[in-house]
């Protein structure tokens, strides 16, 4: 039948997803247990399952909000140019901000956004990544919370895609895009 794709390699069953996000938010309600309010920012369009899990499991008061980047340049070139495309709609002065991603992969993204958002004068701002690779990594930056560390491979499903494909699978899977 047309349309029938690959099955990718398990990474992370939607148990062990499941199961770690429950960690990070119990990590995180008690980190701003204190805080009046905490406002997710969600880096489109990866972020949007992680961030919908993340944000009814926490405990604290929060609101959710959204930022997206363009690059563009050589996707391989370190200094490839980000651009912002679309803004978040708080005013984040004097707010406790969290930047939700569901991958750092050179790092280029949550480094620009956090130099962006720091001039907003928050009251605190830190970031929470689900995936890591951290041979990939270009710029110093690490999360303040990480879901896993994973290996230089192509990984799709919960959020992240290949060519705009995967992003709903329930669990975390590999692929190889040339065989795609
Ligand atoms: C992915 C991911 C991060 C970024 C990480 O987004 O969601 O935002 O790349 O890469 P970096 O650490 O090398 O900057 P992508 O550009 O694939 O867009 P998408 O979220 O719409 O899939």
């Amino acid at each position: 039948m047309a349309g029938m794709e690959p099955q990718p390699a398990v990474m992370f069953t939607a148990e062990q997803i499941a199961r770690r996000v429950q960690e990070l938010s119990r990590q995180i309600s008690s980190d701003y247990a204190a805080a009046d309010e905490l406002v997710m920012v969600g880096v489109l369009r990866g972020c949007y399952i992680f961030l919908a899990d993340l944000s009814r499991a926490l405990t604290v008061r929060r609101r959710i909000d959204f930022i997206a980047v363009s690059t563009y340049g050589q996707q391989t070139c370190p200094s490839e140019s980000l651009r912002l495309i679309m803004d978040v709609r708080s005013d984040l002065v004097g707010q406790h901000v969290l930047i939700v991603d569901d991958i750092l992969d050179s790092g280029l993204t949550l480094h620009y956004l956090t130099h962006i958002l720091r001039a907003r004068n928050p009251a605190s701002l830190r970031t929470c990544v689900f995936l890591r690779k951290p041979g990939r990594l270009q710029v110093d930056i690490a999360p303040d919370y990480l879901g896993f560390d994973i290996p230089d491979v192509w990984v799709v499903g919960y959020g992240l895609d290949c060519a705009d494909r995967y992003r709903a699978l329930p669990y975390i899977g590999q692929v190889d895009p040339q065989r795609l």
